[in-house]
């Protein structure tokens, strides 16, 4: 099968990426290189550099491919960037994925799997979270993923458009060649292991008064490449695939910052010295995913279940590039 990938240059991106071509299909690897890497995109791959606003070169790659299958992953995604700054949200996330769609369907392609996110739930009221819990964003990255994702619904109940959204939790780890470099790195593991090799002195830690167990915020951590492999089921399994659905993609296993902290600390045999700040604005304290409706539909089995393996794996790309892609 012919595959387009946007944000393919991205974490997650290239990852997916790299999974889908070890599955034996080809990808049309799509990204505008503003935060992405062109190191990040396998070579296999075939590598357009396009921003998903120009409508008339996404309509020459239609054109050009025939693809079979569209995984949107381009998006901007840094929550805390979101609080400031919604415009670029809702352009990026909504308004220029409806460019996509609707060159999609231009050209017949219906099928597509969407990168979304636990933000969509916001503060949930219980947990672990279920799919149909409610949703009520607490910032606008979630909100635009949201507004996506009902977008989908209706394109899908007017159109034909047939779609996945696989709402991620907090991705983390590396495969051998591709890992975790944003710039500026917001994300807790990469900061954490950047104190572990020194490039920082201290990692800063958001909030002591949640209501959680140690007062840190808690996170579902969930290996990219258990992300990745939840985009090949569907492709491999088509019979199996119920279309027009959200799975949420998560361990079910909640770990506080502190305790991600202490774990590095035992990983890297470094003593990580952490500086408290405030919380960050629209930080939902609790995120757990329930991921049983992506195991029992998808057929989807999380490898790396424990924090350990997760922050090992990320420790070792991180050690191997220390640079990040540079
Ligand atoms: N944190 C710190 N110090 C840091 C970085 C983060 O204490 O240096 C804290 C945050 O405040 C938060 C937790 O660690 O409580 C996790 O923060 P991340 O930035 O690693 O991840 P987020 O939960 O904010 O967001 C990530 C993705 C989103 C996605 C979300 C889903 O960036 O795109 O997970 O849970 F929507």
């Amino acid at each position: 099968m012919n595959i387009l990938v946007t944000g393919a240059a991205g974490y997650i991106g290239s990852i997916v990426t790299e999974e889908i071509i070890r599955e034996g299909n080809s990808v049309i690897a799509l990204d505008n290189l503003k935060q992405g890497h062109r190191e990040a995109v396998s070579p296999e791959a075939t590598f357009i550099q396009a921003d998903l606003a120009d409508s008339e070169k996404l309509d020459e790659l239609f054109r050009r491919y025939q693809i079979d299958v569209v995984i949107h992953l381009a998006a901007e995604s840094i929550t805390t960037h979101s609080m400031t700054d919604p415009r670029k949200f809702f352009l990026n996330n909504v308004i220029y994925g409806i460019n996509l769609l609707d060159t999609m369907l231009k050209h017949n392609v219906f099928k597509f799997i969407f990168s979304s996110t636990a933000a969509v739930y916001g503060e949930p009221e219980k947990v672990p979270i279920e799919e149909n819990n409610p949703k009520k964003p607490v910032n606008s990255y979630g909100e635009s993923k949201l507004m996506f994702e009902r977008i989908l619904h209706w394109y899908g109940h007017a159109y034909g458009l047939q779609f996945i959204s696989l709402r991620y939790f907090n991705a983390a780890g590396a495969s051998e060649r591709f890992g975790e470099d944003h710039n500026p790195e917001t994300h807790l593991i990469p900061n954490v292991l950047k104190v572990a090799l020194g490039q920082q002195k201290k990692v800063p830690l958001f909030g002591t008064d949640y209501p959680t167990k140690d007062k840190s915020c808690i996170r579902d951590y969930i290996h990219v490449r258990d992300i990745a492999r939840a985009h090949v089921l569907p492709l491999k399994y088509p019979e199996k695939n119920r279309s027009n659905r959200a799975y949420n993609l998560g361990n079910s296993k909640g770990y506080s910052v502190l305790e991600v902290i202490e774990t590095a600390r035992r990983v890297t045999g470094t003593e990580i010295p952490v500086t408290i700040h405030p919380g960050r604005p629209g930080d939902p304290a609790v995120l757990v995913a329930d991921s049983e409706l992506a195991r029992a539909e998808l057929g989807w089995q999380p490898e790396f279940s424990d924090l350990e393996s997760i922050i090992k794996s990320a420790w070792q790309w991180q050690r191997n590039h220390q640079y990040g892609y540079k």
